[in-house]
């Protein structure tokens, strides 16, 4: 067994986007804009609606996927083709937005916590270009595993224990865990040694060993980029730990950004802004 060890450890940077929503940047930010196939990683949490009231009015994508994860809250979407729909706690929604999609994400609440994830994911040049589609699913479909000291809802992959998450791409292969641990527990789970993988803790504390062999203590709001290995070995420290555990199969193709829109190269996102101008979406 290679057991996965802490190779960088990020702390989120806190930043406003949308129309002023206040977030934590934890993946795409300067000390790490990308881990492939992962291009973003968005945080938010927060009781105060001046935080996220004015929510994401319309905006595009195109060339990735994006993964809502909602733990407290309400959001509404809607879409150019027509779809809308309210994510509700503890419900996913995995959007491929493929060739082009224009989308607003919308809090559906005046005051309480709105808490949760935005992931994006990338696609290979070769379905970059795909039609859109979604995979929504609510708390209910998405399955919860018990092992002894921890509690996983299974989003996405198969765990060793062979609960299957309701979400599937094959072309990024994505694991996506929420783990919940109780206190001075251990978790371990084997994933595809030459995936990329990361740890983000959203209360409580971890720890593991990083490369040097050194002992890591990863606090809220920070993410391990887990070095590569065939299994993840985790623990709590003396107070439960809840975390997500997510992975894919990198893609290994150059990656060009220029906001919404993620392509291959600077031509194609120059073609993403013009085609999104001309109202070719
Ligand atoms: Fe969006």
């Amino acid at each position: 067994m290679n057991t996965r060890k802490a190779q960088q450890v990020i702390t989120g940077q806190a930043t406003t986007d949308g129309a002023g929503v206040d977030l934590v940047r934890v993946i795409g930010q300067p000390a790490l804009m990308d881990l492939d196939p992962f291009l973003l990683l968005d945080a938010f949490r927060s009781d105060d609606p001046n935080d996220y009231i004015a929510g994401f009015p319309p905006h595009p994508h195109r060339g990735f996927e994006t993964v809502t994860y909602l733990l407290n809250g309400r959001m509404r979407h809607k879409d150019n083709t027509g779809n809308e729909g309210v994510i509700e706690p503890g419900g996913i929604q995995w959007m491929t937005a493929g060739s082009g999609i224009v989308h607003s994400e919308m809090p559906e609440q005046q005051d309480g916590l709105l808490e949760g994830f935005q992931l994006w994911i990338n696609l290979p040049s070769a379905h970059k270009m795909d039609r859109p589609a979604y995979q929504e699913h609510d708390a209910t479909n998405i399955p919860t595993e018990t092992r002894e000291g921890a509690t996983l809802k299974v989003i996405s992959g198969v765990t060793s224990q062979g609960t299957t998450g309701p979400v599937t791409q094959p072309l990024t292969d994505p694991v996506y865990l929420d783990v919940t641990l109780q206190p001075d527990s251990e978790f371990n789970e084997i994933l595809a040694a030459d995936h990329n993988a990361f740890v983000y803790v959203i209360s409580g504390q971890l720890v593991l060993e990083d490369t040097d062999g050194d002992r890591v203590d990863l606090g809220c709001d920070q993410l391990a980029v887990l070095s590569k290995g065939d299994n993840v070995a985790l623990r709590s420290g003396d107070q439960a730990s809840r975390f997500l555990l997510v992975a894919g199969k990198p893609l290994n193709e150059p990656v060009a950004r220029g906001g919404p829109f993620v392509m291959n190269t600077a031509a194609e996102v120059r073609q993403a802004f013009s085609d999104y101008q001309r109202g070719n979406f």
